[in-house]
């Protein structure tokens, strides 16, 4: 296992993928995006023509596919039967329908599975989800549990969007917020701080405060001699 790992979890665009990167990039640690894991599994499943609510065939699917995760210092690649498919990743469809793959029991309990063989290859980690301090790194050095306003959420996200979409701010917002209901209300790794997560709130903070404050946490916990 690596020496060092942290945990970001949080609600969706409460800027954790942002953060988990450039910490990582501090540290000279690798960045796992759990998310995508979700998401690639789910692109497969739609490019298999699967039923997304039938967990036998989301299993089929992962059986079949072969998944390849290459962490680079501050970028993660995902690759789909040997195609570069990080880029489609962020596409509607696949975000719409994450919420099936990701409340199925047993597909949870794989992707945690490849997630414990990816941090047991690297030294130090950054993961960042929804369950990395409550269900698959419970033993982490650090936690942290990310919040922000869901108007500033939605706000964020709609400007990291390639010209918006064509979405307004509230149907953004409103998409959020179904997604945190659905994270939340989950049987299995639901959405939720670990009882040993600090928690920040980064509603009214820029990235760069975000990271500087975390790191601030590590280094007092972690980093005896940095
Ligand atoms: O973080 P991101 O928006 O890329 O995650 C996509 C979906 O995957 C989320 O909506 C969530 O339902 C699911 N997910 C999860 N557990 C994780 C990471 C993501 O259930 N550790």
């Amino acid at each position: 296992m690596a020496d060092l790992i942290v945990t970001i979890d949080g609600p969706a665009a409460s800027g954790k993928s942002t953060v988990a990167r450039l910490l990582a990039r501090k540290l000279g640690a690798s960045f796992l995006d759990t998310g995508a894991m979700y998401r690639v599994v789910t692109l497969a499943a739609i490019r298999a023509g699967a039923d997304l609510s039938d967990q036998r065939q989301l299993l089929d699917v992962m059986d079949e596919s072969e998944f390849k995760f290459s962490a680079e210092q501050d970028k993660m690649l995902v690759f789909l039967d040997g195609t570069d498919v990080t880029e489609r990743l962020r596409d509607r469809q696949v975000t719409d329908n994450a919420r099936y793959i990701a409340s199925a029991p047993k597909v949870r309990q794989k992707l945690v599975g490849m997630q414990r063989v990816f941090a047991a290859t690297e030294l130090k980690i950054v993961t960042e989800g929804r369950d990395q301090g409550t269900v698959a790194f419970a033993d982490a050095d650090i936690k942290f549990f990310l919040t922000a306003e869901p108007a500033e959420r939605a706000r964020r996200r709609l400007a990291e969007m390639p010209a918006g979409d064509g979405l307004s701010l509230e149907q953004v917002q409103s998409d959020i917020e179904r997604r945190d209901k659905s994270d939340r209300d989950r049987a299995v790794g639901p959405l939720k701080p670990a009882d040993d997560a600090i928690v920040v709130d980064t509603t009214d903070l820029n990235i760069d405060e975000v990271v500087d404050k975390l790191f601030g946490f590590v280094k007092e916990k972690c980093l005896k001699d940095g």
